[in-house]
């Protein structure tokens, strides 16, 4: 989840923080918005670190850590990974369905064996495996990423070796067949608020469509490319 706020705060080039900004028509007081929480710990914490570093850090990069912090304890707190990835994309106005549609971006591409190579041999602490990933493509990927190796390999993210370079619904059978690499993927497939859409996503042929009115959507508050580059990112004094 970290990873994608990034990449739509910065690379996609949504992430100028304006739903943070206070203001009678500021993105934080129109409609979708009203319902996200925390402005008042994010706005504590850039407080905080203007008395320390004023006009340094962005508003922008005050939602990534608090983001970060938010995904590391999210192990210890009764909030599943699903829920809080709902909540930062609510945050640009995205509801559940179009995060679903968005991860289909996971039909094609890789991911390196030590982000889950947990879940082979270690999972939790436990010195076993994720109980909840298939055996046989536990086996496989045992193999893509020995235990002791010292390279860092990848393996694809839509384990159908048919489809893993097309973006198609295949993802989505294989998550439902506890086939997916990255424990954020499976969790999607599994947990109550999401599983019923990747159910039907499964079932439907229009994916593409969906996905591509998902990232229209996403890139809907773009910012100018100098400031996906960072080099014109506006530093408010209060977010
Ligand atoms: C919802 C939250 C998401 C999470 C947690 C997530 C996480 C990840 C992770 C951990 C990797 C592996 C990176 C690596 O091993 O170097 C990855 C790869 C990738 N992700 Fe995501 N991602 C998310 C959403 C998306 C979305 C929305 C898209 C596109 C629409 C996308 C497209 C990709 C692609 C294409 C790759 C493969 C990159 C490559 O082949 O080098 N992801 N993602």
């Amino acid at each position: 989840m970290f990873y994608l706020f990034i990449h739509n705060e910065r690379q996609i080039g949504g992430c100028d923080a304006s739903i943070l900004l206070d203001g009678p028509n500021s993105e934080k007081t129109t409609p979708p918005n009203l319902s996200v929480r925390g402005f008042d710990v994010i706005d504590a914490a850039k407080d905080a670190v203007e008395k320390v570093c004023p006009g340094v850090v962005s508003c922008a990069d005050i939602i990534i850590m608090a983001t970060r912090d938010v995904v590391s304890l999210s192990g210890e707190v009764d909030t599943s990974i699903v829920a809080t990835a709902n909540q930062l994309f609510a945050l640009k106005g995205l509801t559940t369905t179009d995060m679903i549609y968005l991860l289909g971006g996971h039909s094609i591409g890789i991911a390196h064996c030590s982000l889950f190579k947990d879940r082979l041999y270690n999972f939790k602490n436990t010195g076993k495996p994720d109980p909840t990933m298939d055996l046989a493509l536990l086996s496989s990927l045992r193999k893509t990423c020995a235990q002791n190796a010292t390279i860092d390999r990848t393996a694809n993210l839509d384990q159908n070796p048919y489809s893993s370079a097309v973006v198609d619904k295949s993802f989505y059978s294989q998550i439902i067949k506890r086939r997916g690499v990255l424990k954020f993927d499976q969790d999607v497939a599994s947990d109550r608020l999401s599983k019923s859409t990747v159910a039907r996503i499964a079932r439907s042929s229009i994916l593409t469509l969906n996905l591509g009115q998902a990232m229209v959507k996403l890139g809907a508050g773009q910012v100018p490319s100098q400031d996906i580059q960072g080099t014109n990112q506006e530093k408010h004094a209060s977010c």
